[in-house]
């Protein structure tokens, strides 16, 4: 996919959409060149990248030398740069200072979490340019206001909030929603009830795409199992063994030999 509008033709043709996040340039590469749709530099990277705790501590400027990392690997893939907490409550120009900082990083398109408050700025981004994806349902920046990482649209009222904030998002002209930990019921109405389309996190079989945290996915985050998650490389213990291999040839000798080294 290289623009947003192959995601509206996606939609309208039922194909699925896939995206997964990317912090840096070795693994754009990698993603250049697989089948993958889109590439997301999420603010996830200050855990993912930084070891933080949350996602509170990505800045504007993290956020702006990983994305133009990612650009340079990731050939023409469609690149989405997360605005990091805070980066888009500030008022209209320091928002919008910030969002030219992501989008002259290399980004085609910035994300952000949540409805409240922000429908008018999405508006502006849109009218001056910039695609907007929205991000509704477990919003990782707002982890403290929800008490944690939990599943969110549990009942009717919540539900009912999200599936409205979603329309508010498309309305405002976002072209996508991302959809993260709401029960595969209200990600499937709100996936029907939208023209754009929604890409799920622990969001069930539903949506119209679908995300995941590279790391999580190849296995690399050891003791991460939330129920959302599969698997699909051990990464975590398959690179620990070549650490190893390495480490045991180099202590034994082994590595370099005459085939390794200048006569
Ligand atoms: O930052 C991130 O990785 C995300 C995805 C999980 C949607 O926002
Ligand atoms: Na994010």
């Amino acid at each position: 996919m290289k623009t947003i509008l192959d995601f509206h033709e996606k939609k309208i043709k039922n194909q699925k959409i896939s995206m997964i996040t990317c912090y840096d340039y070795t693994f754009a590469r990698i993603l250049s060149q697989s089948n993958i749709d889109c590439l997301l530099v999420g603010d996830s990277l200050a855990m993912t990248m930084h070891g933080h705790k949350t996602t509170l501590n990505a800045s504007v400027n993290m956020m702006a030398l990983h994305t133009a990392a990612v650009v340079r690997g990731a050939g023409d893939k469609f690149v989405i740069g997360d605005l990091p907490f805070m980066s888009y409550r500030k008022g209209l120009t320091a928002n919008m200072n910030y969002v030219e900082k992501i989008m002259k990083a290399g980004a085609h398109a910035v994300k952000l979490e949540g409805a409240a408050g922000n429908i008018e700025l999405v508006r502006h981004l849109v009218d001056s340019g910039v695609p907007v994806m929205g991000h509704l349902g477990l919003t990782p920046q707002s982890v403290n206001q929800l008490g944690g990482f939990k599943v969110q649209g549990r009942d009717e009222k919540a539900q009912k909030k999200i599936k409205e904030q979603a329309l508010q998002l498309q309305d405002a002209g976002a072209f996508s929603i991302v959809l993260e930990c709401v029960p595969s019921k209200l990600a499937k109405e709100i996936t029907a009830s939208l023209e754009v389309p929604t890409i799920g996190i622990g969001a069930g079989p539903d949506c119209d795409g679908q995300v995941l945290v590279l790391q999580d996915m190849l296995g690399m985050n050891e003791g991460f199992k939330p129920k959302f998650l599969k698997t699909y490389f051990n990464g975590f213990e398959t690179l620990k063994d070549v650490f190893n291999d390495y480490h045991q040839e180099v202590t034994t000798g082994a590595f370099p030999t005459e085939k390794e080294s200048y006569s």
